[in-house]
């Protein structure tokens, strides 16, 4: 990482000129359980990457903004007056939704030129975007007097990414980003936004993150619409349990004697993934304090099958992968992370294992798919910060 990041600079230089420098990181996630549950109030799990967006940047005073990416052909120069959503500008929309967040919370803005890089696959569903719209806000408000706190900032992401791109995401991806810790899982409550870390010893284990290598198209209309499922379904909940708030916080109990409400048989499985899940991120909590990993990779295991047969996320590529990483020995948990169609899954695999895992998994699926899988091995880094000079080192592994 260490050679990237100097080439960063390098290349920052050469793009607006010499000068002073700063960079700024924020990572991608990965959710190691709680999926489609953060929008109806309920418990993720998620973990910060070492992957993420960095942000290599230098103060302007005449209120202009011009953003590039070594990713992107194409950039943008706005001023702080007119940040507006230009469809032809792609990428470059998620920092500006950013930008007018920052404008409406009274910042000052100075302007900035600022160069993106970045090592997340995009469209993995690793939360490329968060990370972008997040490391855009922790590097323009270093430049403020008032500076915002991390949450503010989160929130501001979440915000940006409804008002702005006008995708109708939860928390938390931005929440992983943001509180991210080394060696850690966030435990958190979408409603309440309440949180804890939770140490992951994963022993002799290690986790391993498989790219389908398929575009998730139907990720947005889908997500959507399962948002609006679980709209119509809780309103009918509330017929039998008029007390209940939001989703996320209906109990299984509660569930199974209320659930002849919901008169769809469809919104009832959804509603039904929701429940248990929120369930099984309590169980996996407890299950990784108790060092009993078996029992995790088992939770994660039944949370892709709730996924694919009762919340209907999955598709072929997804349950293909799934489906072989399950016979392999030494692979005790597997499921889809992220909003599902396409996007990457997450495995559990014994470190004597990994070799053969790769090779038997990446073999089963291109035959099933034609697809070649992509293996990421991850390790769980800290979240959103700005990087100094030393810093650098502890990333040569990447
Ligand atoms: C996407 C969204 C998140 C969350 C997941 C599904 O990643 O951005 O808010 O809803 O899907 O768990």
């Amino acid at each position: 990482m260490r050679v990237r990041v100097e080439a960063a600079r390098e290349a920052f230089t050469r793009l607006y000129g010499p000068g002073e420098v700063r960079l700024f990181f924020a990572p991608g996630r990965v959710n190691l359980i709680g999926e489609h549950t953060d929008y109806t109030g309920g418990y993720v799990f998620p973990a910060a990457l070492t992957l993420g967006t960095w942000a290599a940047l230098r103060p302007r005073k005449d209120g202009v903004f011009r953003l590039v990416s070594t990713r992107f052909a194409k950039g943008a120069r706005f001023t702080r007056n007119e940040v507006r959503f230009r469809r032809e500008e792609g990428w470059a929309n998620f920092p500006k939704g950013m930008i007018r967040e920052l404008a409406e919370s009274g910042a000052r803005l100075p302007g900035a030129d600022i160069l993106y890089f970045g090592d997340l696959p995009p469209g993995a569903g690793l939360s490329s975007s968060a990370s972008l719209g997040l490391v855009t806000g922790v590097a323009l408000s270093a430049l403020e007097d008032r500076k915002p706190t991390m949450l503010d900032l989160i929130q501001m992401v979440r915000r940006a990414e409804n008002r702005f791109i006008g995708v109708q995401c939860g928390i938390m991806d931005p929440f992983a980003s943001g509180m991210g810790k080394a060696g850690h899982a966030i435990l958190l409550h979408c409603r309440r936004l309440e949180y804890h870390h939770v140490p992951l010893n994963l022993g002799d284990y290690r986790l391993l993150i498989i790219h389908t290598n398929k575009a998730r198209d139907l990720a947005e209309s889908k997500y959507n619409e399962r948002r609006r499922e679980c709209r119509e379904g809780f309103h009918q909940l509330r017929q039998q349990l008029p007390e209940a708030t939001d989703l996320g916080g209906v109990g299984e109990e509660a569930w199974q004697e209320a659930q002849d409400a919901v008169k769809s048989p469809r919104l009832r499985k959804r509603l039904a993934h929701v429940i248990t899940e929120n369930a099984r991120v309590l169980q996996s909590e407890q299950a990784l304090k108790a060092g009993d990993l078996h029992r995790f990779g088992e939770l994660m295991k039944a949370s892709h099958r709730s996924l694919r047969e009762n919340y209907e996320v999955t598709g072929r590529e997804l349950d293909a992968l799934f489906d072989a990483a399950i016979q392999v020995p030494g692979c005790i948990g597997a499921r889809m992370t992220g909003a599902g169609f396409g996007g990457c899954t997450v495995n559990l695999v014994h470190r004597e294992a990994v070799k053969s895992f790769r090779q038997r998994v990446g073999e089963q699926y291109f035959a099933e798919t034609g697809r070649q899988a992509v293996f990421h091995a991850t390790a769980i880094g800290d979240g959103a910060r700005e990087i100094r000079e030393g810093e650098e080192r502890e990333w040569q592994c990447w």
